[in-house]
């Protein structure tokens, strides 16, 4: 993108430096028509390993490639000239050593352009969050609920109650202190998420953690109504595209049979210039 034009687009810097002021507006993308649509209203763009559910119809994020994260990273940055594009490190990429991490971080960079990736994890992947930020890869952290982590963790259940406060406090202190420049906060409860917004110098976005973090974060096709296999609580419909989708698909199928599709402006005639 150009550095001198009107627009440039917005660096990692940008966002951390957004941490106590105007909400950072982030979403999911995973194809330029939607990376088009989502970049004027968004601070950030995300190519989220819920690629694999989203669009793939896999069962969890577990099985998300690194050659699918590549190719629907690179469809994303040809959508975006405004918003960060921030890309995950897909399960199993990132978490033998510092050294995989960078290796794997290195090619998401490089093969599709993004401005930073994002990786799960809080104390135990601090070293490799470390690691990387020191050799030219800005980080995005995400604790709280980690969807790779759904087999250790026993579902998707909230984040951080009880006992388990101390740990979620520990995570965002590890990450900020590694050189995260901004953490994703998912499904934790709200008043701990305002503690930890107030405690980090880093910003926190939230998805499913209230209104108080510095962002907020949603799947796309979850808030445009497209994917409604479920609707996890912190979701919110902001329109009904699937539903608009099948009247649609329901109609061409209905003026198909009815021979009332293609009309008469949809055809071309035997001579031109007719
Ligand atoms: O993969 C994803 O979409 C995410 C967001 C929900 C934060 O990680
Ligand atoms: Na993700």
């Amino acid at each position: 993108m150009s550095v001198t034009g009107t627009v440039r687009q917005k660096m990692p810097a940008d966002i951390a430096a957004m941490k106590g002021g105007a909400p950072i507006v982030c979403l999911t993308a995973y194809t330029t028509p939607i990376a088009k649509t989502v970049d004027p209203h968004c601070d950030l763009v995300l190519v989220g390993d819920s690629v694999g559910m989203v669009l793939h119809g896999l069962p969890s994020t577990l099985g998300v490639t690194m050659e699918m994260m590549v190719m629907h990273g690179q469809a994303v940055a040809r959508g975006l000239q405004n918003a960060l594009m921030v890309i995950d490190m897909p399960f199993g990429s990132y978490e033998q050593s510092p050294q995989q991490a960078f290796a794997n971080a290195a090619i998401l960079m490089a093969e599709t352009g993004a401005g930073a990736v994002k990786l799960e994890g809080g104390q135990h992947m601090a070293e490799t969050i470390a690691f990387l930020v020191a050799r030219g890869i800005p980080v995005m952290a995400h604790i709280g609920l980690t969807p790779q982590s759904v087999n250790t963790l026993g579902g998707y259940k909230v984040q951080g109650r009880g006992d388990d406060r101390a740990r979620l406090i520990g995570d965002a202190r590890a990450v900020t202190q590694a050189g995260a420049f901004s953490v994703v906060l998912e499904k934790v409860p709200q008043g701990l998420a305002d503690q930890i917004t107030a405690d980090i110098a880093i910003p926190t976005v939230g998805i499913g953690a209230g209104a108080g973090c510095d962002g907020q974060v949603l799947v796309v096709d979850d808030m445009l109504g497209l994917f409604t296999e479920f609707k996890p609580k912190f979701v919110k419909r902001f329109g009904a595209l699937g539903e608009a989708a099948d009247q649609a698909v329901a109609n061409y199928a209905a003026e198909v049979r009815a021979r009332a599709f293609p009309g008469p402006e949809h055809v071309f005639a035997d001579e031109a210039n007719k």
